[in-house]
């Protein structure tokens, strides 16, 4: 069959075989165009076929362009052209910047022709492409056009002279750094020195390197839903960690006892909180802030918070007047039987605060009364609070918080500290509040955080939480379902990326894992991967292990 006479023309697509093609051209250019950024308004999952083509101009020529180009603003500006004037003036400007850029012969002109041409077996597909690619256009600064009745010229072979007559919106002209960042091979990875590798990216599979101790937060992020695999790759990521820096002491909080395994396998202890813990830690030793009692009083009262969410206020100031007294007054290292004593004694204290108290000396946190009974010498250790009820793990995961910041300050060199679960503290707007200190805090000291929660959206809640999601150098969003609009407005997320997110691929589909890789600024899908004796290591490592002692549904004590 002839070529022709498959062919079939609308006015806003043409239809080539079984194919429909619809192409979309630029009506404007942004002023700044990021480098790579066909890499977002492209997604992998769609077929939008890209034409790009590009000829130089000569130097005499370009010269002559960029001067006659100011002259056009100049003179629009001589003629007061309103609302406009700024835009002429930053045209004005930048054209006198690019003369002389091209004079010294550091940047060239080229004529560039640009063409988006969606493809899809039926017509709504096709539209659907190009409207969801000229949304993210939008976003981008551009503006697009459809080249109505002119699909032809639009479509048309190229003749290679870089002269043939085209639709309006398919030449532009661009110094080469405009070129550059228009071009499809701007995918290089990241190549950070000493780093460890995050991923390969999923349109080159270039691979990512990051050096988490050349920035200055040295603390990383990783959300997904449920199976997206964050236990995986914050276990694998400190896995690297551990092989790029010997002896990185590293502490894992772990709520659902899953790093256990993974904790022994490197030689590591396991601290047993639950149930049967045999282990304490005194929450209320000052150890933690290095013998600071103000500082200590202040965190313990966010801790308690954390556990009476809806405290009165005048408890919450009786509670706080007393965990002050004791540091101030009582003995050198308290524990929760001398608060409680404390506020008994004390015939001002609301009468419900001192009832509130006693879960911890006759009731089901009693386990915490007492000196800490541990002195933790373990280059990986895993904190396991597998059996403690849902509605204590906050404040159980805020002492140990206290206390691991405590050691993380106390041992020398770069540390490394895992939280998972870590909504089960960002969620109240005390102990986010807390996370939020220790995050900026532990760089003071070579340390680092990993934070593990299903979705941002619960540090989006108030404002220590987006603090704590502001100060995380790399952010790996993993499958997210639903992606709100919060979180693509706080990540900047084009709808591209926001609608491929809930697709991203789990570990049992592809068998790895995909994502959004946030680094500074920029944005990078990759698949985690990971070599076979890593993978073999990590999935006979990782996972709840033993019998996991039974979590009594209580509420809230004496509430
Ligand atoms: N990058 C990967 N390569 C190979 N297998 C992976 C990868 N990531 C995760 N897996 C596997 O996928 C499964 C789910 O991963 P994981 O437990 O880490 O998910 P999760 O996000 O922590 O889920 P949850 O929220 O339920 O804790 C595990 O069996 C894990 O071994
Ligand atoms: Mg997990």
């Amino acid at each position: 069959m002839s070529r022709h006479s498959t062919e079939i023309e609308g006015s806003r697509w043409l239809r080539i075989g079984g194919r429909i093609r619809a192409p979309l051209l630029l009506r404007e250019l942004p002023r700044m165009v990021a480098f790579g950024c066909l890499e977002r308004l492209l997604p992998l999952t769609e077929r939008i076929d890209l034409g790009l083509e590009f000829h130089r101009i000569a130097h005499d020529r370009a010269i002559e362009m960029v001067h006659s180009a100011r002259a056009v603003a100049e003179a629009e500006l001589a003629r007061g052209a309103g609302a406009s004037t700024a835009a002429m003036e930053a045209v004005g400007a930048s054209s006198a910047e690019l003369a002389g850029r091209i004079a010294r012969r550091e940047q060239e002109l080229w004529k560039v022709g640009i063409r988006f041409v969606p493809v899809d077996p039926t017509r709504t597909g096709a539209e659907q492409l190009r409207a969801g690619l000229e949304r993210r256009l939008g976003e981008l600064g551009f503006r697009a056009r459809v080249p109505t009745h002119e699909v032809r010229e639009a479509l048309g072979p190229y003749d290679l002279s870089g002269i043939e007559a085209r639709p309006l919106g398919y030449w532009h002209t661009l110094p080469t750094d405009g070129l550059a960042a228009f071009y499809p091979l701007g995918d290089e990875g990241v190549l950070e020195r000493g780093g460890i590798l995050l991923g390969l990216t999923l349109g080159e599979a270039a691979p990512v390197v990051v050096d988490r101790w050349s920035h200055s937060s040295y603390s990383w992020g990783i959300f997904g839903t449920t199976g997206a695999g964050k236990s995986f790759a914050a276990a694998l990521m400190a896995l690297r960690s551990r092989w790029q820096t010997e002896g990185l002491r590293t502490v894992i909080l772990d709520p659902l006892g899953e790093f256990g395994g993974f904790a022994e396998a490197l030689g590591g202890t396991v601290i047993r909180l639950g149930a049967d813990a045999r282990v304490r830690l005194n929450p209320l030793d000052p150890v933690t802030t290095g013998g600071d009692r103000k500082e200590k009083a202040g965190r313990v009262g966010a801790i308690l918070r954390a556990l009476w969410p809806s405290l009165l206020d005048e408890e919450t100031a009786a509670l706080d007047a007393a965990v002050s007294r004791l540091y101030e007054r009582g003995p050198e290292v308290p524990t929760m039987g001398d608060l409680v004593d404390l506020v008994a004694a004390d015939p001002k204290a609301p009468p419900r605060l001192a009832g509130l108290l006693e879960v911890f000396r006759s009731g089901s946190l009693a386990a915490v009364d007492g000196p800490t009974t541990l002195d933790p010498q373990a280059e990986v250790l895993t904190v396991d609070f597998r059996g403690i009820p849902e509605n204590h793990l906050p404040v159980h995961l805020a002492y140990v918080l206290d206390w691991t910041y405590g050691l993380l300050r106390d041992a020398p060199g770069p540390k490394l500290a895992v939280v998972d679960e870590a909504h089960l503290l960002a969620r109240h707007p005390a102990t986010a509040e807390f996370l939020d200190r220790v995050v900026r805090h532990v760089r003071h000291f070579e340390g680092g955080f990993l934070l593990l929660s299903q979705s941002p959206d619960d540090f989006l809640r108030h404002e220590s939480g987006r603090a704590i999601l502001r100060n995380l150098r790399a952010t790996l969003l993993l499958r997210l379902s639903p992606v709100s609009g919060a979180v693509a407005e706080f990540y900047g997320l084009t709808s591209g990326e926001a609608d491929w997110l809930p697709r991203a691929r789990l570990p049992v589909e592809a068998g790895y894992s995909e994502g959004l890789l946030r680094l500074g600024e920029a944005h990078l899908p990759i698949a985690l991967i990971c070599t076979t004796p890593e993978l073999d290591f990590l999935t006979g490592a990782l996972g709840a292990r033993g019998p996991v002692p039974a979590a009594a549904a209580t509420r809230p004590d004496g509430l």
